[in-house]
């Protein structure tokens, strides 16, 4: 009764004709220059012409001052420790290369993944291609050697580890720097003051936060602009629509969700007796646990009834979803395999017409959801 499967490979479950549909994307990706309209949604306004940056040419998108691909590579679980196996590094340096031959050029990395080994990996990958893409990395943690001991954005603290960070990814600045988690211990103010420092000196060139609620947002912005907000953001985790979606519209802000895949349920092979192994963070989310996934698979069944209904894949649906709600949304898929990443760029040639996202919305606010964030949590901290 119990399947188990994390460390499947999830490309030998895709139907022949799905294949031949993610090998077709990919080929179409590379042989378009320049593709039109704005990826999720049919018959939009034309996209902003595509940067020179990027072999592949996609449309891009705007996270305040900055210019990225419309759907970003995470590159947390590189780091042992995460979804996966130790995936080994040189693949993981060659899976970001490929990536962004096929036109991404928005990475995301944290200090605290490994920590430090998604920075090493992702500083090493980026090298050749340092000034073709947005690279982005977040503070906000202490250390004792390798372990992490808790929540530090003190002023000097986060300059201190800044130039740890620079070292690692090999680099002299970071386009995006985010405070990845609040500290209660100081006031928003004052980070936002450390990280606009950083940014006089030529060290940073933007500011992020990560999992703030919209009061801490309009905290942190009013001292130093920030360009963009990142918090978990899927079909399944809808909390940014309370409120989050709405103030990042009015200061012009970009949005980036984590989780964008509902952390990996969307593969194909996940059933409601779905377990995860012990050493898998995922093994304690709430929304993945036995006693929700029954009623949580819902939302994959939707997700795969609309990708029948539209020849992609429920990942590539989900994703098409998420970067339909708003044209400053960058999600930032986490993966370590050529397939989903293929599978996951795919995402970029599902378009829904306006019709067609009210008939999805209709759907899913019908289904009940087990394990996400509720509404009262907007405005706490996380
Ligand atoms: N700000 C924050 O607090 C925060 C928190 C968590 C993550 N993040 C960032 O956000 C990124 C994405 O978050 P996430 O990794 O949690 O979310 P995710 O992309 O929803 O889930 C990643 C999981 O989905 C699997 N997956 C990805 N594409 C797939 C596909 N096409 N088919 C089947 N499985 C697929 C991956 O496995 P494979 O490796 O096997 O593809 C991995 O297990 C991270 O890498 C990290 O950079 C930020």
């Amino acid at each position: 009764m119990k399947a188990t499967v994390m460390h499947g490979e999830p490309q030998d479950h895709v139907a022949p004709d799905r294949r031949r549909f993610l090998a077709g994307t990919l080929g179409a990706m590379a042989a378009v220059p320049l593709m039109t309209g704005m990826p999720g949604i049919a018959q939009s306004q034309s996209a902003t012409p595509a940067s020179a940056a990027g072999r592949g040419r996609l449309p891009q998108r705007r996270l305040g001052p900055l210019e990225v691909s419309p759907i970003g590579l995470g590159c947390m679980a590189m780091a042992p420790g995460f979804y996966n196996p130790a995936p080994e590094r040189a693949a993981m340096v060659r899976l970001i290369r490929d990536a962004h031959a096929m036109g991404v050029t928005f990475f995301d990395t944290a200090e605290v993944y490994g920590p430090f080994i998604s920075e090493e990996i992702v500083g090493e990958a980026l090298t050749p291609i340092r000034n073709e893409v947005v690279l982005a990395t977040k503070f906000g943690f202490n250390y004792n050697g390798s372990s992490v001991t808790g929540r530090n954005s003190q002023p000097a603290h986060i300059k201190a580890r800044v130039e740890g960070m620079l070292t690692r990814l090999r680099t002299d600045r970071i386009d995006l720097l985010y405070l990845h988690r609040m500290d209660p211990n100081v006031p928003i103010a004052d980070i936002a003051g450390a990280v606009g420092d950083l940014i006089s000196d030529g060290k940073v060139r933007t500011f992020g936060v990560s999992e703030v609620n919209p009061e801490t947002l309009r905290g942190a912005h009013a001292v130093t602009p920030v360009a963009a907000v990142q918090s978990e953001y899927s079909l399944l985790e809808r909390l940014p629509e309370v409120a989050m979606l709405d103030t990042c519209a009015e200061l012009g802000i970009g949005f980036v969700p984590w989780g964008p895949t509902m952390r990996g349920l969307l593969a194909d092979g996940f059933n409601g007796y779905s377990r995860f192994a012990a050493q898998d963070r995922r093994a304690s989310v709430p929304f993945l646990a036995p006693e929700a996934l029954e009623t949580n698979m819902k939302i994959v069944a939707l997700a795969r009834d609309w990708a029948q209904r539209k020849d992609a894949t429920p990942v590539q649906i989900a994703l098409a979803w998420l970067l339909a709600q708003r044209d400053f949304i960058v999600p930032i898929p986490g993966t370590t395999k050529w397939p989903h990443l293929r599978e996951n760029m795919g995402a970029l040639d599902v378009r829904f017409t306006a019709g067609e996202l009210a008939e999805f919305r209709t759907a899913l606010a019908a289904l009940p959801v087990v394990g996400n964030r509720p509404a009262s949590k907007a405005q706490e901290n996380e």
